[in-house]
């Protein structure tokens, strides 16, 4: 059996995600499409930092290479101290079970499970014991204000309350890093605020986010915002 890497947390100081030149290309028959140019990014712990670019502009694909979800080409990627680009796909998957808490702008709960058992499917993969897990799932549901609702069933609650379990969820394992594209895609413009100023009370407990989306209002609620446009990111 193939041993499993142990990612060892190195001192990489405060930078989180360092991203150097790094180039995708998606290839189809005989065409390709060169989506990320030389994009280069530092992300500090701590930070919330808004990447906002129009529809087609690379959002996605540089959301997946951030999250370990694909490959980059050229370049170099650094997360949390620990070098990506190298990386083979168990590596990589242990980077994102370890480091990454995912959030989607269809919350992807699973619908026969109550909210509870939902966020407490990444600490049971991990093989924490059971009641732990319960203990901790029900924690992260009173932080996201959801603490009454456990044992509802995703489609009992509203597209706001689902999205607080998915958030839940990606928060669960205490991961180094929030990555969310288009978290607020999928809500009204109200309950969309409330998501924004759970971002920002998270932020300030200490989580470093990075927010991916279209809208330049969203992307305000961050420190920080980086424009990718055609690929290019300034
Ligand atoms: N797997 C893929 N194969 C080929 N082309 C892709 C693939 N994924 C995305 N693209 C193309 O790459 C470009 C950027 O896509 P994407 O990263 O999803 O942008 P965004 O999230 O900003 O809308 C688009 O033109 C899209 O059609
Ligand atoms: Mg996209």
């Amino acid at each position: 059996m193939k041993q499993r890497v142990r990612l060892t947390v190195s001192s990489y100081g405060n930078v989180m995600i360092s991203i150097e030149r790094v180039n995708k290309t998606y290839y189809m028959g005989n065409t390709s499409l060169h989506v990320l140019k030389d994009v280069t990014m530092e992300v500090i712990k701590g930070e919330f930092v808004s990447i906002l670019g129009a529809s087609g502009s690379g959002k996605s694909t540089l959301m997946n290479i951030i999250g370990c979800m694909d490959t980059l080409d050229t370049g170099r990627y650094v997360i949390d101290g620990i070098s990506v680009e190298n990386s083979d796909a168990d590596v990589l998957a242990d980077i994102r079970n370890e480091k990454i808490g995912f959030i989607f702008q269809k919350y992807h709960l699973i619908p026969k499970y109550s909210v509870i058992q939902n966020v407490m499917i990444p600490l049971l993969i991990r093989g924490t014991e059971r009641a732990e897990a319960k203990e901790k799932a029900k924690d992260i549901l009173n932080l996201v204000g959801l603490g009454d609702r456990g044992h509802h069933k995703p489609n009992e609650l509203s597209g706001g309350q689902q999205q607080r379990v998915a958030i839940a969820r990606a928060l669960v394992t205490n991961p180094a890093i929030l990555l969310a594209d288009e978290p607020t895609g999928a809500l009204d413009s109200k309950t969309g605020k409330d998501i924004l100023a759970l971002f920002s009370e998270l932020n300030k407990r200490g989580h470093t986010i990075i927010q991916i989306t279209h809208d330049s209002n969203v992307a305000k609620v961050g420190n920080r915002i980086l424009t990718l446009h055609d690929g290019v990111l300034s």
